[in-house]
């Protein structure tokens, strides 16, 4: 494992993402129920960056098309099989987010980009 210093634990604001550069990969940082999570910065949809995407009820949502990610396993929760607006190309489950392990020493948050944290 290399986890390598990503940014303070201050500049991440609560339930919302934002992105940094990890060992020249981009990724964002969250912070839900007091815990930091790291996922790939880009919604597997379209490609939409996550950079201020909203985290509300352990979920993280893309604001494009409005899918949502776990803040955890970065599975793909909605819209799933359930569609949405009732369009063929929205009904269907996406890739998760890629998940990275992620520290925080001190103030500090660390993220290990060579690894991949598996969906359970
Ligand atoms: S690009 Fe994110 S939901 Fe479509």
């Amino acid at each position: 494992m290399a986890f390598t210093f990503v940014c303070r634990a201050a500049d991440v604001p609560r339930s919302e993402c934002r992105e940094f550069n990890a060992g020249g990969r981009a990724i964002v940082v969250c912070e839900y129920a007091g815990e930091y999570y790291a996922h790939s910065a880009f919604c597997t949809h379209l490609s939409y960056s996550l950079d201020y995407a909203p985290v509300r009820d352990g979920q993280i949502e893309c604001s494009w098309h409005r899918y949502c990610y776990d803040v955890v396993t970065g599975k793909n929760e909605f819209p799933g099989e359930r569609g949405l607006f009732g369009d063929p190309q929205l009904s269907h489950p996406v890739a998760p987010l890629a998940t990275f392990p992620i520290e925080r020493r001190g103030d500090d948050l660390y993220v290990d980009v060579s690894t991949t944290v598996a969906l359970p």
